[in-house]
């Protein structure tokens, strides 16, 4: 059975990417459902996982102190069985005060500013380095006998 449109397009638009950037909260200590929905669809069928050696980076903000630490974790947990490369260092738990934000969504405070250009060259830079480093031909990519 052929998936539905909206999972084609978007495995096609995971495909077509050069990076993967999720910017998620934080629910139950864990993923939030909606977006975990969409990495299970993206990573299915077996074998035509649609972000195996895809580079990510995870950034997290929440009201709450540890700044979506735990679903980050959940989230590099998923992202490695997926085969997908991780911006490792630095590390992006960011706790959400409204103050620093314009109402577009610009940063107004120099520091969390500064901060996050850092991120984002560290990021760019990894994203970089791994497709530049990418073979082709993963033979295990559509193996049944290869998962467990
Ligand atoms: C069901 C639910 C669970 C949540 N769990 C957490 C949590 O574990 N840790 C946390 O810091 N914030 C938690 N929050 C607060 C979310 O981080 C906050 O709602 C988010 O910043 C706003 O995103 P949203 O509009 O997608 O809900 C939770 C919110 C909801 C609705």
């Amino acid at each position: 059975m052929s998936p539905v449109p909206a999972v084609t397009a978007f495995k096609q638009a995971v495909e077509q990417s050069d990076g993967l950037l999720f910017v998620s909260p934080e629910y139950n200590r864990s993923i939030p459902g909606a977006l975990k929905n969409a990495i299970d669809w993206g990573s299915r069928p077996w074998g035509q996982n649609s972000f195996a050696r895809k580079p990510t980076g995870i950034i997290g903000a929440s009201v709450g102190a540890i700044g979506t630490a735990v679903m980050q974790s959940s989230m590099r947990s998923v992202l490695s069985f997926l085969d997908a490369p991780q911006l490792n260092a630095p590390e992006a738990y960011i706790t959400f005060k409204p103050e620093i934000y314009g109402e577009d969504g610009s940063v107004k405070d120099p520091s969390t500013e500064k901060f996050l250009r850092h991120y984002m060259d560290e990021y760019a830079a990894f994203v970089e380095r791994v497709l530049s480093a990418t073979l082709p031909g993963h033979m295990g990519d559509s193996d049944p006998d290869t998962m467990h």
